[in-house]
């Protein structure tokens, strides 16, 4: 009798201490994954940082990769924000690199020898938990074992970029309950409505945990083939880059639709565009463009050597995995397969998200009015 009693005892014990075990796992983030320090920053870190691999597929031996910043002002309140970088193909560590990191890299003295990390005093962990992640696998840090997966799209990028955010929020149930916004720029015109879209859906459908998103961002964004394809020669002309009389000729044998126009007239007319803007950055046209040995802006050698070191430091990346790392990666075949984002928008803002699309104005090939087209088209 005693005996049985002790031994449900000790498994009342056990299970308590189990559930416990299981609360605190389950209750906080990861402190195996939590970041200290980086080479060539010296201080402590204004808030915590969090790095690691979230499983998506066993079975492939499917691997996303994340950088979490907290915020540095009050991390329990502030937004919980995902970023996404573009391509496709590009590192979202190029955002944490040179737009919005809590780092600002100084070159160092020499060739070989580590940058200097100083704190950015414009970085968005100020305000908002920041969540770089590399997607979709192949890309940055991220890998899977199964080549096969390199093959991919938009589609099957958003629902993967959904599966790791319902597993993001598991390992940091903490932050559930603050609202989410997605963000990104360039290609992640595409990433970010479809995944918000995703987000949505699996909402309705009860998935858990429920994200609490609330809108989502897009700066310089790819929207819609049509639009976008037919806003370069307006653009040019604006700019003057492009004489009156070309433009002139070019809207009429173009018949105002410049893209995806094959008569032979208005294609020599757009070899003719393309000549006058050749060489130039397409990034900003007020920025020099490096040719030749020169660095590019997707040269591995402009990167800050600290990163190309991650792999080596105590704890180990899957180096043997994801090959060199590549600030943008050659390795995907990748398929855009989600159409024109219009419709995803309209959904979008109907259902009450809020989007704020934003454009750096007058410098950029890829983005000046291509955005103002389609948003009014839109109807926003
Ligand atoms: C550093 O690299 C540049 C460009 O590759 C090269 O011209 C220069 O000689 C190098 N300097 C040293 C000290 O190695
Ligand atoms: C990789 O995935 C594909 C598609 O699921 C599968 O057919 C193939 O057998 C996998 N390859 C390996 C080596 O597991
Ligand atoms: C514009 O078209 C006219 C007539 O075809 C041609 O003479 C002229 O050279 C063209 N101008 C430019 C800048 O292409
Ligand atoms: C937007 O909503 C309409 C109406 O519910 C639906 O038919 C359409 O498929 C949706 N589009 C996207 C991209 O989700």
């Amino acid at each position: 009798m005693l005996l049985i009693t002790m031994s449900f005892l000790m498994k009342v014990i056990a299970f308590v201490i189990l559930f416990l075990m299981f609360v605190i796992t389950t209750e906080s983030a990861p402190e195996s994954a939590l970041i200290t320090k980086l080479p060539g920053f010296i201080g402590i870190f204004p808030s915590k940082h969090y790095s690691g691999y979230v499983t998506i597929d066993k079975e492939h031996g499917k691997n996303l990769w994340y950088y979490f910043v907290e915020s540095e002002m009050n991390p329990m309140k502030d937004p919980v924000v995902l970023w996404l970088n573009g391509g496709p193909g590009c590192s979202s560590m190029d955002g944490f690199v040179y737009e919005h990191g809590p780092f600002n890299f100084e070159p160092g003295k020499t060739n070989f020898s580590l940058p200097l990390l100083h704190l950015n005093p414009y970085s968005w962990s100020k305000v908002s938990n920041i969540i770089y992640l590399d997607s979709p696998v192949g890309v940055g840090f991220s890998y899977s074992k199964n080549e096969s997966d390199y093959i991919t799209g938009d589609m099957k990028t958003a629902v993967d970029s959904h599966a790791f955010l319902l597993k993001w929020f598991q390992m940091f149930p903490e932050f559930q309950s603050n609202p989410f916004y997605i963000s990104g720029e360039s290609y992640a015109g595409v990433y970010v409505p479809t995944l918000a879209s995703e987000v949505v859906k699996g909402n309705k459908e009860g998935l858990k945990p429920a994200l609490n998103l609330k809108g989502y961002l897009v700066g310089n964004g790819v929207a819609d083939s049509m639009y976008d394809g037919n806003a370069l020669v307006p653009f040019a002309h604006g700019m003057g880059l492009i004489s009156d009389q070309l433009f002139e000729n070019v809207t009429e044998v173009c018949n105002g639709n410049f893209y995806a126009n094959d008569t032979p007239d208005c294609e020599e007319q757009l070899a003719k565009v393309s000549m006058d803007i050749d060489r130039l950055n397409i990034y900003n046209i007020l920025e020099p463009c490096y040719h030749g040995t020169l660095l590019s802006a997707f040269d591995i050698k402009s990167l800050p050597s600290s990163l190309l070191q991650l792999g080596k430091t105590e704890k180990p990346l899957a180096e043997s995995e994801i090959g060199r790392w590549a600030l943008s990666t050659g390795k995907l075949s990748f398929h855009h397969d989600a159409g024109s984002m219009i419709s995803f928008h309209q959904n979008l803002t109907l259902s009450g998200y809020r989007a704020l699309i934003y454009r750096v104005q007058e410098t950029q090939f890829l983005s000046t009015n291509r955005g103002r087209l389609w948003i009014s088209i839109a109807d926003f």
